[in-house]
């Protein structure tokens, strides 16, 4: 069944009168894919209203567009070109980056779709017709008017060369008649701090000095009003432009109320509409809103002529180098040259590929793999569904966008890793306030200490993947700083000691910087978290876990969840301290002297919630202000030991008291508790207003192994009944409690199905899926990750381009698209758990665990990527067309020649024979039979 026949068939189920709405069917698009690389168009975009399109380059300009060509542009937080939106704005139409046409003798024109007329037309057989082609982050809108008889080529994208927005437009006359058409560019320009979007709205556009350019249009204000006080400004916001074969424009708009006119629009401007003259260029205007407006002189189009048009939007703090941009733009070839370099660049840049049994899975795969670079660009706050901050990206998102480098841009990720810990304070805990640089990290000016509880475990699961993948373990020697700044003992208290002279690294009784090896800052992470326990001895809630909306039960509230997570890296450090000493001869490591205390190894102690909470102090104490920089020696078998048994402990203890038995007739039902409220309550179980289940505590429980392998089949069970909506997109993060649980937190406050509180929330469901694969539940992670591709795929309710959001809504709709750290571990899980490809100390693994339905119609299924610094391709050969649980690894050659080693484990390559492998693509071949 064709796309269209589909949608039909969708509106018939629901009963929707197909003639009646012949219009909008007519003018529904759908997301087709044009190649195996991601490339998708879709008709009609503009007919849903919150998509958009991430456009950016490296050096820092980032925008979005929206198939109007809405959406904002900007460097970061107090540099936004255009007017910040967030996507309530996107369907205004206010904000675009508009092109008109004035068709002499006919009206006017907006080639992006932006008019009040093209509104009125909407759902009419005289809507324009439109169609989106998009690829990374390039995205190229047509649209024919049939009034007008002209049609608009729109490509957008930003250079490899230049920190600026290209918008190149081409006008055809499709008609059969000669057409008169003056084009006019008109973006107004915000040129300010986002901050000001409602505070000195007006003070600051009498800010703005305005200056009309041969080219452009240029502000620059002369101050800046933002958090860091009244700053003299230093940039200039313009937008330029000029013709396909090299001219200037004309004259210019560069105020927008001159150019909308008294009782008009940015959208029914009366400049247009009038044909008022510009100005001209060499003028200057103070303290006004400003436009990009840019009047090009009068075309004749012959029919079938078309003609060019290259608007250049940038931030800058070197106005003079604008006429070079402009120059290296100002012919069509260079543009179009320069946009198939943004192509290739970004197709190249991610370096993986995936072939299976469904082409759009391959294509949904891609988008996934490039969203990683996207969050690194735009942090969680640069898209319209701005989701918190100011550009920067948190802790947690820090390490898991490593995750998928690792895989696609391995080479700085050793330095990336050794920069980020030293963000680890001494007391385990860290810093919340990312610098803009790597490995730079800002003391908390407001002194509102903030702990989330999960943050000591996402460098471990990161240091582990990279030690798998690379097989460097003497990365764990490296030796590091810790940050320092005024709070101490994990955020209980202030150093008052402590002030900016000190600095923000963490120093010794002599004054000098302590570093200590990256073993030790996870031992102090993993130790110290071990000992802060609640009421029911699992770990303090303290500001949130993962779960940042669990905010509301800092005294008494618990992790149950991610107690379990921590015993699962106590557990996975011990392996790794195995390996350093059997096969590596490690035999001894330096600690600081004063993490002794935290490596007392007694039982009784772990039982006792007093006695843990005085031991802690005592080391907190110890290290508050400096540290002694005396170190010992510690074996590193005993330590192994020692880490298993907190681990041991913590897990029976987990198992002995938080598994709810399920109530249903077969006993086949159960799952662990997640969370302690504030008034040291479990927060779920059988309660009167209903079954109370959260997916985090699952997930984390089934990952560390806590949950022993009968319970994960009950809480399959569990989790199938009570949290999966396939309409939905899969798992959610939690039933209803109906209830405004506000001792335990803001996503309580949520409605229901939306965001943290009960939405199919993608991180957590992949999460869920990664840890049913690592425990052999391979057909059920297969329908946790499966759902939620197929859901965002399914344009009809995602209502989302390709890729995967950061979670799914009640009816179905994707949100906060494409900046979520879901994408990294979707992607890792994908190639390290379905295709079962990884790094174990530097050998590469493969263990597939695809389903029959993931090879193709030859039982074939390939990945491409890079592994240590060499290409493969991964081909799975299935021929007997076998399903998970009946087939097995038969055998395994690399270049038809080298034969990899059989375990248990799947088929692996030595680190010594990649090394000897030469930079040609290499095709491993391994074939399944019974
Ligand atoms: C977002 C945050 C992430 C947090 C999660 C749950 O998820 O970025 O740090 O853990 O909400 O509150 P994301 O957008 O990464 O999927």
């Amino acid at each position: 069944m064709g796309k269209r026949e589909k949608r039909i068939e969708y509106l018939r189920k629901r009963k929707v009168d197909i003639r009646k709405f012949y219009i909008e069917e007519e003018k529904m698009g759908f997301i087709q894919f044009l190649d195996h690389e991601g490339t998708f168009s879709m008709k009609q975009p503009e007919n849903y209203n919150y998509l958009y399109f991430p456009i950016a380059g490296e050096k820092g300009i980032k925008g979005a567009v929206s198939p109007n060509l809405g959406g904002d542009i900007k460097l970061n937080q107090n540099a936004f070109l255009m007017e910040p939106v967030s996507v309530e704005n996107l369907h205004n139409n206010r904000s675009v980056r508009n092109f008109w046409c004035r068709v002499e003798g006919k009206g006017i024109w907006s080639a992006v779709g932006a008019s009040a007329e093209e509104e009125c037309r909407k759902f009419t057989k005289e809507q324009d017709d439109s169609e989106v082609t998009a690829g990374f982050m390039w995205h190229t809108i047509t649209r024919q008017s049939k009034k007008y008889q002209l049609k608009s080529t729109i490509e957008s994208f930003v250079p490899l060369g230049h920190n600026v927005e290209i918008m190149h437009v081409t006008i055809e006359n499709t008609g059969a008649d000669a057409s008169e058409i003056t084009p006019v560019a008109a973006i107004p320009v915000f040129g300010r701090s986002a901050d000001n979007i409602r505070d000195h709205r007006h003070v600051t556009s009498l800010l703005h000095r305005i200056r009309t350019e041969e080219y452009g249009v240029l502000v620059k204000p002369t101050l800046s009003f933002d958090e860091r006080g009244h700053q003299k400004n230093q940039l200039t916001y313009f937008i330029c432009g000029v013709t396909g074969t090299g001219e200037k424009p004309v004259s210019f708009y560069p105020v927008t109320e001159n150019f909308i006119g008294e009782g008009g629009s940015l959208t029914h401007p009366r400049a247009v509409l009038l044909d008022l003259p510009g100005m001209k260029a060499g003028e200057a205007v103070e303290g006004k809103e400003a436009l990009g407006g840019i009047r090009f002189a009068k075309a004749v189009l012959q029919p079938g002529e078309s003609v060019s048009y290259t608007v250049v939007l940038g931030i800058t703090d070197k106005p003079e180098e604008i006429d070079e941009v402009m120059a290296s733009y100002d012919k069509e070839a260079k543009v179009a040259a320069a946009r198939n370099e943004v192509e290739t660049y970004w197709k190249e840049k991610v370096n993986v590929g995936y072939h299976t049994g469904n082409i759009e899975m391959d294509s949904f795969m891609r988008w996934v793999s490039f969203q990683p670079f996207l969050r690194r660009i735009y942090g969680c706050s640069f898209l319209p569904h701005h989701d918190y901050g100011r550009g920067g990206r948190g802790w947690r998102d820090l390490w898991q966008d490593c995750l998928s480098l690792l895989i696609m841009d391995p080479g700085d990720v050793r330095q990336m890793i050794l920069d980020n810990y030293g963000g680890v304070r001494i007391d385990g805990t860290n810093a919340t306030i990312i610098g803009e640089h790597q490995g730079e990290f800002i003391a908390d000016r407001n002194g509102i200490a903030r702990v989330w509880m999960d943050h000591g475990v996402w460098p471990f699961m990161t240091t582990k993947l990279y030690i798998d993948q690379t097989g460097d373990i003497e990365i764990l020697k490296e030796k590091a700083a810790y940050f320092k700044d005024e709070q101490k003992e994990r955020g209980t208290s202030l150093d008052k000691e402590w002030d900016t002279a000190y600095g923000v690294k963490q120093k010794t009784e002599d004054g000098t910087v302590y570093q200590g090896t990256i073993l030790e800052h996870l031992l102090l992470q993993h130790l110290c978290s071990f000992y802060e326990v609640g009421a029911h001895n699992h770990i303090r809630l303290r500001g949130a876990d993962w779960n940042d909306a669990l905010d509301m039960a800092s005294e008494n509230g618990e992790s149950v969840a991610f107690t379990c997570a921590y015993a699962g890296n106590l557990n996975d450090l011990a392996d790794l301290l195995d390996v350093l000493e059997i096969r590596f001869g490690w035999k001894q490591i330096e600690l600081l002297q004063e993490i002794q205390v935290l490596l007392r190894d007694e039982v009784a102690t772990y039982e006792d919630i007093d006695a843990k909470h005085a031991l802690l102090k005592e080391y907190l104490e110890s290290c508050g202000h400096n540290v002694s920089g005396k170190t010992v020696q510690v074996e590193v078998s005993s330590l192994a030991k020692n880490l298993r048994h907190k681990a041991a402990w913590m897990q029976e203890h987990i198992r002995k008291t938080e598994w709810i038995q399920g109530k249903d007739e077969n006993q086949e039902e159960g799952w662990f508790n997640s969370y302690y409220d504030n008034h040291k309550q479990a927060v779920e179980g059988y309660f009167e207003s209903g079954v109370r289940m959260m997916l985090t505590g699952q997930v984390f429980s089934i990952m560390s192994r806590t949950a022993l392998k009968e319970q994960v089949a009950k809480i399959c069970k569990s989790a199938d009944r009570y949290l999966y909506r396939k309409e939905a997109g899969g798992y959610r993060l939690n039933t209803n409690f109906h209830e405004e649980k506000f001792d335990l937190g803001r996503m309580f406050g949520f409605a229901y199905g939306e965001k943290e509180n009960g939405a199919v929330f993608s991180h957590m469901t992949v999460m869920y899926a990664n840890a049913l694969y690592q425990r052999g539940f391979v057909k059920e992670g297969h329908i946790a990750l499966s759902t939620l591709a197929e859901n965002a795929l399914n344009f009809e309710t995602s209502k989302i381009y390709p890729g995967i959001p950061e979670y799914f809504d009640a009816s179905g709709r994707g949100l906060y698209h494409y900046l979520t750290g879901a994408a990294s571990w979707y992607m890792l899980t994908y190639i390290t758990e379905v295709f079962g490809v990884k790094g174990k100390l530097g050998a590469l693994t493969v263990n597939p665990k695809l389903v029959k339905e993931q090879f193709d119609r030859d039982g074939n299924a390939l990945l491409t990527l890079r592994f240590a610094d060499k290409s493969f391709r991964i081909q799975i050969k299935n021929p007997e067309k076998l399903d998970y649980d009946a087939y097995k690894v038969k055998e395994a050659v690399c270049d038809d020649h080298i034969v990899l080693t059989k375990d248990e484990n799947g088929v692996s390559l030595s680190k010594e024979a990649i090394t000897g492998l030469d930079g040609s693509i290499h095709t491993i071949t391994v074939t399944l039979g019974a």
